[in-house]
């Protein structure tokens, strides 16, 4: 009998998969695209992606994993030896995603610190780019910044050292206490954020509907798109999670609790952003439109501004911020991490130590390359490519063969069925042989037209092709490469499981 680590606990997994789920996208990204998508209307797409794709494709990866008990490499050859190349791709998309998402965490550390004394000072922006970044044209790389170099070994060290005890001992224990003390401090955070003079002002702007832009093609596709990213569905994430659970455990209930728990903390951050959004605009005596932002900008250029308005205790709400952004970001690394660690130790045999120590140092190694001085490009570009042509694209393949291929919702659902609280029906299967890949579809070719149209960002042809286009195609490739390597274990049977 092979000896599959195993959740202590159904809260441990719970926690780890609300972990994973529960990023940057929720506090910076979120808000920003619901306030861009119709503001009060958007939740009516958004509700619909949320049952038609986040939670079904939840559930799916959830049987999957739990059903073939591997990582998503061994669980995609389990299901059909010809799609094991998939279960790679995933996993090459989160190595990916682990090079630049530990930089952005380093500098979330370094923002911590740097709350104490408003180093900032009063340009923020430049700030950013210049003392802090010390940033440079694309295509440069120039030197390693120190200042981002430092907060990043200690990112990894944190991460890696948690992945080297292991699934019950490292990846629950640090989502039992990080998932926990996030959201008690982004609670006080939000709250302070409510309180603060013209907080109804971003509030009203971000809750106001608009409603004619309800039937925008655009908004249903960005609502699919953020649920997505989200979930962390499609990164190989959530069925290496579920690998680690026990026999008896709950499907279904799981995926609604982790869906709505991660929709909870995107609210919450919606609320608080724009509660201080509507206060800096009254600061300043200009319109929310003028100060709205999402992404780096929001929470590295804006956040800081905002700070330093604040009526008290500027140090302490800016660190608490701050350190909201580290732990939401630190539990996803571990769980992208451990994509590949898991796989590499599936396919060769290889214990966790060894396999810790050549995925994440091989990750973090790399990692380097955007703590550079020309690195903010090679991330923007990185970040963009590999979510419209990595993440959403595995996506539309991963319904599409499951589904479609190898026609294998019926045995899913009847897997999940058998051992969850709540049983799915039709509505799961409508959801993911038609509504799901429809829309995916849609939006996948729309982004090939417009990429094709135009640049990204306006970043020169020759920077996009090796440092977006090639990063994509990259992960596409190492998938199929490292799916022709021998099992040096054994694949085929899917070991029994204990209790
Ligand atoms: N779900 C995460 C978020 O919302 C995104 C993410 C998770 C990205 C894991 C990469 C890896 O931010
Ligand atoms: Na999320």
């Amino acid at each position: 009998m092979e000896n599959r680590p195993q959740w202590g606990t159904r809260a441990g997994f719970v926690l780890a998969a609300i972990g994973s789920a529960v990023g940057l996208g929720n506090i910076w990204r979120f808000p920003a695209v619901a306030y861009e998508n119709g503001g009060g209307a958007f939740f009516l797409p958004y509700l619909f992606a949320l049952l038609t794709a986040g939670i079904p494709l939840l559930i799916m990866e959830f049987t999957l994993g739990h059903k073939y008990r591997g990582s998503a490499p061994l669980t995609f050859a389990r299901l059909n030896k010809k799609f094991e190349w998939l279960g790679w791709w995933q996993v090459a998309i989160s190595f990916v995603i682990a090079t630049y998402y530990s930089v952005i965490i380093a500098w979330a550390l370094s923002f911590t610190v740097f709350s104490f004394d408003l180093k900032w000072g009063s340009d923020t922006e430049g700030f950013l780019f210049g003392e802090y970044l010390q940033y440079s044209d694309p295509g440069t790389v120039g030197g390693i910044v120190p200042g981002v170099f430092i907060p990043l070994i200690l990112v990894w060290i944190i991460t890696l050292g948690i992945l080297f005890k292991g699934v019950k001992k490292g990846i629950e224990v640090a989502n039992k206490v990080m998932i926990p003390a996030l959201v008690i401090l982004f609670l006080i955070v939000v709250i302070r954020s409510v309180t603060l003079e013209g907080a109804a002002v971003g509030l009203e702007a971000f809750f106001k509907p608009n409603w004619s832009q309800i039937a925008n093609p655009q908004v249903w596709v960005a609502a699919y798109g953020q649920i997505f990213f989200s979930l962390s569905i499609a990164f190989a994430i959530m069925i290496t999670y579920s690998s680690y659970l026990p026999k008896k455990t709950d499907i279904t209930n799981n995926a609604f609790i982790t869906g709505f728990a991660n929709s909870s903390v995107e609210l919450l951050a919606g609320i608080g952003v724009f509660a201080a959004l509507g206060f800096m605009a009254t600061q300043a005596g200009v319109s929310i439109d003028e100060v709205v932002a999402g992404g780096v900008g929001l929470a590295f250029v804006v956040f800081p501004q905002i700070i330093n308005e604040f009526p008290a205790l500027n140090g302490f709400f800016g660190s608490l911020f701050f350190i909201c952004l580290s732990l939401a970001g630190l539990t996803s690394l571990i769980s992208i991490v451990e994509t590949f660690v898991a796989g590499v130790e599936d396919k060769f045999k290889v214990s966790r130590i060894k396999s810790v120590a050549i995925g994440g140092g091989l990750a973090a190694l790399i990692s380097i390359l955007y703590a550079t001085r020309g690195g903010l490009n090679f991330l923007d570009a990185a970040d963009y490519f590999i979510n419209q042509f990595g993440v959403a694209l595995a996506g539309l393949v991963e319904v599409i063969v499951v589904a479609w291929f190898l026609k294998e919702l019926k045995n899913i659902r009847d897997h999940a069925n058998n051992i969850s609280d709540i049983r799915i029906s039709t509505w799961w299967n409508i959801s993911l042989g038609i509504i799901t890949p429809i829309v995916l579809g849609f939006m996948m070719v729309q982004n090939i037209i417009t990429n094709i149209k135009e640049n990204y960002e306006g970043y020169p042809t020759s920077f996009l092709l090796y440092s977006g286009w090639g990063v994509a195609v990259a992960a596409v490739i190492l998938g199929i490469v490292f799916s022709t390597f021998k099992w040096q274990k054994n694949m085929q049977s899917v070991p029994e499981q204990k209790g």
